[in-house]
């Protein structure tokens, strides 16, 4: 039986696009060896339509997005002409929140070990098996923009930032996290908190220990977040799911995917099961890459299979993730992971190594 799929593209900024271009090829070939078709929309929004229009996330194109379509692809948004990054916030977190797109998925596993910039284990000269996902709220915690500014640009001026964590928000991020580690069969959640400085932080505790309760045979147990960064440094293999706010979550991904090859090879899916999601690399636009043919297309795949298993054709995601891992291993990748390729070479090769 043939199925099909509509999905919104935003390219955005900067490598945005190309990346983006990169992988729609291969994720529509993915799909069609296994008879599903993906359609594509591609919408023209970031800084340059900001900047030419005043415009960012319209409702009308929100609804859009909201009511039309099954999945949106984003590169990623960022512009040095917009120093405020207003639109990407409007944009990006706009629809993260109005999408209501509460579980921010970053999966972190090394696909090849010469990626790893950690020494390998002295026992068995190997690389670390590092394979954890974390996963951030991404509703509220300090993205709310809530909060006051006084005396602004004088030496009297104070901000003050607010930082939300509300009941149901926090619980509904830590049991997609503890479900999502009962389905793949992990035995351990770490919660990650900074409760010794900030009190109210304690509410991640609380709750975690209630929803363990519905979760009695897996491990709970709880780091504070100075704490996990230097663990994920010093042994990352024993973390398997790490649930922690969005904040945490925006850093603790970004060390992450330095375990595994950087920012060029680390993917995300911001969603909301039950509902289609918002997929994105957790890299940014690199402006200064823009252009230059050296962006790494990878990320964006691996985002792309997130996306085609949320769909229900994980044979087509597996099919993306087969191929990647083997021009890894043919050592066909872009300037950032050692290679030699452009970033239409790299989806050239993938393109070719693609097999159901
Ligand atoms: P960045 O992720 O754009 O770049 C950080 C470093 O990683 C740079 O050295 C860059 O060259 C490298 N890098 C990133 N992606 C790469 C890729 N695909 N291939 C090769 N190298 C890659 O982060 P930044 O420099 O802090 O931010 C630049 C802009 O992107 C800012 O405007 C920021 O707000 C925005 N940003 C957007 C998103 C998003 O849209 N989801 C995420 C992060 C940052
Ligand atoms: C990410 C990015 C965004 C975030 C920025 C661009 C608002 O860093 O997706 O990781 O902080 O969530
Ligand atoms: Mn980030």
């Amino acid at each position: 039986m043939n199925r099909s799929f509509t999905i919104a593209t935003i390219g955005g900024d900067g490598i945005g696009p190309e990346v983006v271009d990169a992988t729609i090829p291969v994720l529509e070939t993915a799909a069609g060896l296994h008879q599903v078709t993906l359609d594509w929309d591609r919408l023209p929004l970031g800084a340059d339509r900001y900047l030419a229009t005043g415009e960012t996330l319209t409702d009308t194109m929100f609804e859009h997005l909201r009511d039309d379509v099954d999945g949106i692809l984003l590169g990623a948004l960022g512009d040095p002409r917009v120093p405020g990054n207003e639109h990407a916030r409007d944009i990006l977190l706009g629809l993260r929140f109005r999408l209501d797109l509460y579980v921010n998925y970053r999966p972190c596993t090394l696909l090849h070990p010469d990626l790893c910039p950690l020494k390998p284990d002295p026992a068995t000269g190997r690389s670390p098996a590092i394979d954890f996902a974390i996963f951030r709220e991404n509703t509220e915690g300090s993205y709310l923009g809530r909060g006051t500014a006084r005396d602004v640009g004088t030496d009297r001026e104070e901000q003050i930032v607010e930082e939300v964590h509300t009941a149901p928000k926090v619980e509904r991020i830590l049991r997609a996290g503890f479900s999502w580690a009962v389905e793949h069969r992990h035995s351990r959640v770490t919660v990650v908190d900074k409760a010794n400085a900030i009190p109210g932080h304690r509410i991640w505790r609380r709750i975690a220990g209630e929803v363990h309760r519905d979760y009695p045979d897996l491990e709970l147990e709880f780091y504070y977040v100075d704490a996990l960064a230097m663990e994920l440094v010093r042994d990352p293999v024993r973390f398997e799911v790490i649930i922690t706010s969005n904040l945490f979550g925006d850093i603790l991904s970004d060390l992450g995917s330095q375990l595994i090859g950087g920012l060029g090879v680390a993917a995300s899916g911001n969603l909301h099961p039950g509902r289609p999601g918002l997929f994105e690399p957790v890299h940014g636009s690199a402006p200064p890459l823009a252009g230059t043919g050296r962006a790494n297309p990878l990320a964006t795949m691996l985002t792309g299979a997130i996306m085609l298993d949320e769909l229900g054709v994980p044979e087509a995601a597996d099919a993306v993730r087969t191929a990647v891992a083997a021009a890894l291993d043919a050592g066909h990748t872009t300037p950032d992971l050692g290679g030699s390729c452009t970033t239409h070479d790299v989806a050239t090769w993938i393109l070719d190594h693609l097999t159901p």
